[in-house]
This record gives C-alpha cells, sequence and structure tokens, in this order.
C-alpha cells in the first residue's frame, strides 16, 4: 500500500520511518518532507502543500491513507476536506482541532467536563487583563489563545514581565488574531510529562509516556523552544498517574467531544504538570504528536503503526494493543545557530554516512530489524543542494539513542552527537537528566 505522510519535521521523519518499516507498505510519499526522508528507503518526498493538490494525488496515487503531522493543516481543516472527498485521514476535524488551536476554548471545556487544569480567565480588554494579574500576583502565566508556533506562552515571573506580555499580545497584537484573545492562568510547579493517545472517536489507545525539554539551556535554563529533547518512558508517569489521566483526562475528553458533536478522531497530546504530591493538571491540549517526542517513541514502537492507524480509522482501538521496546530512548536535538530567536540556515551538515535515519556509524540500513537498531538520526530542518546535506531550519536533526538504561541510550544518542558537524550547532547535554535523577534510574 502506498500511505501519505504531511509535515516536514523531525517528527514526520519519524512516522514516515515507522510506516516505511511496515511489510505492507510499498511507498510513503511525505509533503513536503526533508533532507532525511528523501534518503529513507521507500520513503519519497512529494513538493505539494495545497490540500487540494494533495488530495487530488491521493486519488491519482491510490493513496490507503494520509498521516497529518502538524497542527497548521490541522486547524485549518485539512481533514474535514480530505474526508470530503472520500480520503481516509488520521487526524481530528477542524472542529475537533480547537483543543489546540484556541486555547480559551480548550480551557472552558476541560471546565465543561471536570478535566483538572490551572484556575484561568480569559481576557480580550488588556485593562481587564491587568487589573486581573494585580489582584492575582506573580508568577502567573500568560497565553495567546491561538496558534502561535509555540511562542504564544510567557511565564511570568514578575508583574512587570506580566504586563508587558498582555501588552505585547493584546495591544501590539504580535500574534495577530492568535493573540486577540489572552488565557491568563496559574502558575503550576511540578515536572512536566507528554501523555499521547491515538483516539478513534471513541476509544483512547494511550502510547508510551515521554518527556519533552522545552528550554534552550542545560539544566533547563534559558529561552522556551519547540523541544532540544525527548526520552521515553518517562518514570515520573507512574502505572497511578497513567491510570489517572487515562480516566479524568483522555476518556473525559474523548466522551466530551463525542457529547458536543465534535467526535476526536486523531493522535491526542496533554500536557501535564506532575507536582510533588502527585497531582496531576493538564497545561495543554495538542492535537498531533509531539515533537520531539515522536522520535524516541517511534524507535520504541515495536507495533506496526500501519495496523494501529488502519485500526482508529476503523473505530477499532479496543482492538488492538501497541507493543513497546523495553528499552529506552533518548533522543537528543541539534539545533542551529541563533535558534530560537534567529536560527541561521544554509549550514553543511558533517558526519551522517547515511542521509536517512540510519544516520551514523555502525548502522546497516534503517530498515533492519528495529530490535537490531540503538541508534537513529531524524531529520528536521535539512535539505540536500547540489548534493550537500544543508541546515535548513532552526530544528536541524534529533539523534535517537536506545539502551537498557537511560544511561545507555543516552550515551547513543551522544556518542551519535559526537559524530555530527554543524557550525554553530547547539545541544543540550544532559537530556533525560530528571530520570537519571528524580527517578534512581541510573545505571
Ligand atoms: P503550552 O504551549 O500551553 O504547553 O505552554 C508551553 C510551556 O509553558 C509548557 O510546556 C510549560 O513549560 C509552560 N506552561 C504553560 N502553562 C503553564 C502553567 N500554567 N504553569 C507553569 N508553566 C506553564
Ligand atoms: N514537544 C512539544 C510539542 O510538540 O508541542
Amino acid at each position: 500500500m502506498k500511505l501519505l505522510v504531511i509535515g516536514s519535521g523531525g517528527r514526520e521523519h519519524a512516522i514516515a520511518w515507522k510506516l516505511a518499516q511496515s511489510a505492507k507498505v510499498t511507498q510513503v510519499y511525505v509533503a513536503p518532507g526533508n533532507g532525511g526522508t528523501a534518503h529513507e528507503p521507500k520513503v519519497q518526498n512529494l513538493a505539494l502543500s495545497d490540500q487540494v493538490a494533495l488530495a487530488d494525488f491521493a486519488i491519482q496515487e491510490g493513496i490507503r491513507f494520509t498521516v497529518v503531522g502538524p497542527e497548521a493543516p490541522l486547524a485549518a481543516g485539512i481533514v474535514d476536506y480530505f474526508q470530503s472527498r472520500k480520503l481516509a485521514i488520521f487526524g481530528p476535524s477542524r472542529e475537533a482541532a480547537q483543543l489546540e488551536s484556541s486555547k480559551d476554548f480548550a480551557k472552558q471545556f476541560m471546565t465543561r467536563f471536570g478535566i483538572p487544569t490551572a484556575d484561568y480567565q480569559s481576557f480580550t480588554d488588556p485593562d481587564l487583563a491587568h487589573r486581573y494579574v494585580e489582584e492575582q500576583g506573580a508568577p502567573i502565566v500568560i497565553k495567546a489563545d491561538g496558534l502561535a508556533a509555540g511562542k504564544g506562552v510567557v511565564v511570568a515571573q514578575s508583574l512587570q514581565d506580566a504586563h508587558q506580555a498582555i501588552d505585547w499580545m493584546l495591544k501590539d497584537q504580535s500574534f495577530g488574531q492568535a493573540g486577540a484573545r489572552v488565557v491568563i492562568e496559574a502558575c503550576l510547579q511540578g515536572e512536566e510529562a507528554s501523555f499521547i493517545a491515538m483516539v478513534d472517536g471513541e476509544h483512547v489507545l494511550a502510547l508510551a509516556s515521554s518527556q519533552d525539554h522545552k528550554r534552550l539551556g542545560d539544566a533547563d535554563t534559558g529561552p522556551n523552544t519547540g523541544g532540544m529533547g525527548a526520552y521515553s518512558p518517562a518514570p515520573v508517569v507512574t502505572p497511578d498517574i497513567h491510570a489517572f489521566v487515562m480516566r479524568e483526562v483522555m476518556n473525559k475528553a474523548v466522551k466530551g467531544m463525542a457529547a458536543e458533536g465534535r467526535r476526536y478522531v486523531g493522535f491526542l497530546y496533554a500536557g501535564l504538570m506532575i507536582d510533588p504530591t502527585k497531582t496531576v493538571k493538564v497545561l495543554e491540549f495538542n492535537c498531533r504528536l509531539g515533537d520531539p517526542e515522536t522520535q524516541p517513541l517511534m524507535a520504541r514502537l515495536r507495533s506496526d503503526l500501519v495496523d494501529l492507524i488502519e485500526a482508529a480509522l476503523a473505530g477499532k482501538l479496543d482492538h488492538i494493543e501497541a507493543q513497546w521496546d523495553r528499552r529506552h530512548a533518548v533522543g537528543v536535538v541539534l539545533a542551529a545557530q541563533g535558534y530560537p530567536q534567529a536560527p541561521r540556515v544554509g549550514d553543511p551538515i558533517g558526519g551522517l554516512q547515511n542521509k536517512g535515519a540510519a544516520g551514523c556509524l555502525g548502522q546497516a540500513s534503517s530498515l533492519a530489524d528495529p530490535a537490531s537498531l540503538d541508534r537513529l538520526v531524524f531529520h528536521a530542518g535539512t535539505e540536500e543542494r547540489d548534493g550537500a546535506l544543508l541546515s535548513s531550519g532552526g530544528r536541524v536533526l534529533c539523534a535517537v539513542g536506545m539502551g537498557d538504561s537511560i544511561k545507555l541510550a543516552q550515551q547513543h544518542a551522544y556518542e551519535s552527537m559526537a559524530q555530527i558537524h554543524l557550525d554553530g550547532g547547539q545541544y543540550r547535554k544532559d537530556i533525560a537528566w530528571r530520570a537519571r535523577r528524580n527517578h534512581g534510574t541510573s545505571s
């Protein structure tokens, strides 16, 4: 069968790589893809972005189903459009994607269905917003309502920062329409985790737990980014917390969406804050897989992703289980110089023996038995020009290491990093530190 993946990041490289491993798959097209997907066996890039052209292509090629990576096409209604043309596509409709595309919608929805989240209020009037933060005090969190490519959240440590963020969003309209409304919520303390599931409208199949590292610098310092690394499993998600999140977050969300006529189908990602007393609250919903969480998750997924998605599209996720490699996976992101403010592009990337996911020394082919792989390199901001691999975005690639311990998985990821060269490239040296320090899994 032939499949189509929409997107160009590390997440989409990992999804395409995983789909291509299926014996049922002859070809995976990635639109538009990147320099890594261009070299993956059984994977081909497609220079199309317009949804009409993509649907025409899917019909012409007999694409079995399409998987959407990023939130923007989902919020723009690509699922509704593909369905109107009788094409199978895995992702939420535009209405259902509001769980991510409007933070105000998500907060109201969580309140309606008793899903645990921070107290909040929404504002369009800057004077009322300023008054509210004066009453509440700092620290406090200011969020643009709409999609802002991960940049629309300010965790204000002082009232001055909070006032500035309100003016920035509501008065200066730095995010345009996305910031015409702000959600102001209580600042939560604790450890974050990513809880990602597949949803078929009714049933929820949880994927393995993972944790992202949002800050640019070691020890979680510096500016927020799209994510500098991730690992799976995340020991902070204990079996009790897993059961709680399934019951109080995922099932409530899926039932609530269906009850309100917005059946949710697709990946559903709850960003969680878990405090020291193990109280769990939802920071946000995303209507997609996380990036970079997907890279370690796909490295660990032993089940055929085609089977899981077909079960989801048939409404039968209650009939299937996902098998996971018991090894740990650690993914370290290599970012360009100047990321996240002003990433430099066009730098040559050296040290990769193979331009697909089997990028590093010692890997025969990325289609080899996954159980024998312990190093993968998923590309994000890369492109090939005149035979040379060049950086083309802020997050350039993600090296994933697998190992029986977190330490070994880390070691494999960092050994790959040491081989790869990018002028001015930056990466964190401590991905998975929480798992090693807090949870005694340092062996
Ligand atoms: P979001 O896009 O809503 O996930 O926010 C991005 C990041 O901001 C989160 O991953 C957290 O690190 C931080 N954040 C968001 N909301 C809160 C909150 N209520 N309290 C503390 N930190 C938050
Ligand atoms: N890694 C965080 C996200 O994908 O939103």
